[in-house]
């Protein structure tokens, strides 16, 4: 697998929500290689750890890759204060993505800032796709009208009932499992949220792929920081999230707890 690192022009920056930040970067190499669901690091001005962030966008012919990230900290702050015209210090497309079959039906299960990397799935699946996005409130609410762009069926659940359907997301993947079927449900967001929606597919016995956030190092495989719980073939393993997946398949996981 091959990942490139160099300091890449921001093209494009919005704010999709209080905090939440959209940044596009002109990257054709990286742009080439990317896969829906591998991530990048980047660098954050003074800190010597690079901040992990899931790839949203790749326009190919464009060559630039789509960020969208949440200011949780100080590094994430420095990346938020970038402007179009400023560079970021990016090393990628890193780990392993979504493997989307094709042709077949698809839903999308993110929440929060786990809806991003969520994105390409609706890109490449269109109609195919039903996303199922869960958010804390209507001020938290991104990137649905986007993937209502691409032909996705979208379903938004909130927390507090102000947008779509008042609860977990895991009643309308229920529902959507139980009247229109799938073939794959990918997951991407808080571990509670991925161990519910895990155990529904599991109940319907629908496969599911699941992208993993660990606190990470190095990110191309070297430190083992961010070691995760597996087992392949009934033997239990060491997997790093950042090589390995960060996408699993859920039978392969073992959820603390
Ligand atoms: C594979 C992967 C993809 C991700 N994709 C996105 C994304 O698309 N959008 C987004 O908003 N966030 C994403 N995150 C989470 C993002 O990496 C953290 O929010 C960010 O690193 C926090 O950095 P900070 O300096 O602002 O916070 P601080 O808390 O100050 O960070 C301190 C250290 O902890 C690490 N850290 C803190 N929280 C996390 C976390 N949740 N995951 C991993 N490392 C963390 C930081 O990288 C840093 O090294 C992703 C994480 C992973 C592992
Ligand atoms: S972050 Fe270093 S091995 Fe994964």
């Amino acid at each position: 697998m091959s990942y490139f690192c160099d300091k890449y022009t921001i093209v494009e920056k919005t704010t999709l929500a209080a905090g939440i930040f959209s940044i596009t970067v002109k990257c054709p190499e990286m742009a080439k290689a990317a896969e829906v669901g591998q991530f990048a690091n980047i660098t954050a001005e003074g800190y010597t750890l690079r901040r992990p962030i899931s790839i949203c966008g790749i326009d190919k012919e464009a060559g630039t890759l789509r960020f969208v990230f949440e200011v949780r900290g100080k590094g994430t702050e420095v990346i938020s204060r970038a402007n179009v015209g400023d560079t970021l210090d990016i090393l990628g497309p890193l780990g392993n993505g979504f493997k989307l079959p094709q042709g077949r039906k698809i839903i999308a299960v993110g929440g929060g800032i786990g809806v991003p990397p969520l994105l390409g799935i609706a890109k490449e699946c269109a109609s195919d796709c039903t996303a199922v996005l869960g958010f804390r409130s209507y001020d938290r609410i991104i990137l649905d009208k986007e993937f209502e762009k691409y032909g996705a069926n979208v379903a938004v659940c909130t927390d507090d009932g102000t947008v779509g359907f008042n609860g977990l997301v895991t009643v309308p993947l229920e529902n959507t499992l139980k009247n229109v079927g799938a073939d794959l449900v990918c997951a991407c967001g808080p571990e509670p949220m991925i161990k519910a929606v895990v155990a529904v597919c599991d109940k319907m016995n629908v496969p599911c792929q699941v992208s993993l956030e660990q606190r990470m190092g190095c990110g191309v495989g070297a430190c083992v920081v961010c070691s995760c719980m597996t087992v392949r073939n009934g033997e239990e393993y060491y997997a790093r999230v950042c090589k390995d997946g960060p996408v699993f398949d859920s039978k392969e996981v073992k959820f603390n707890g």
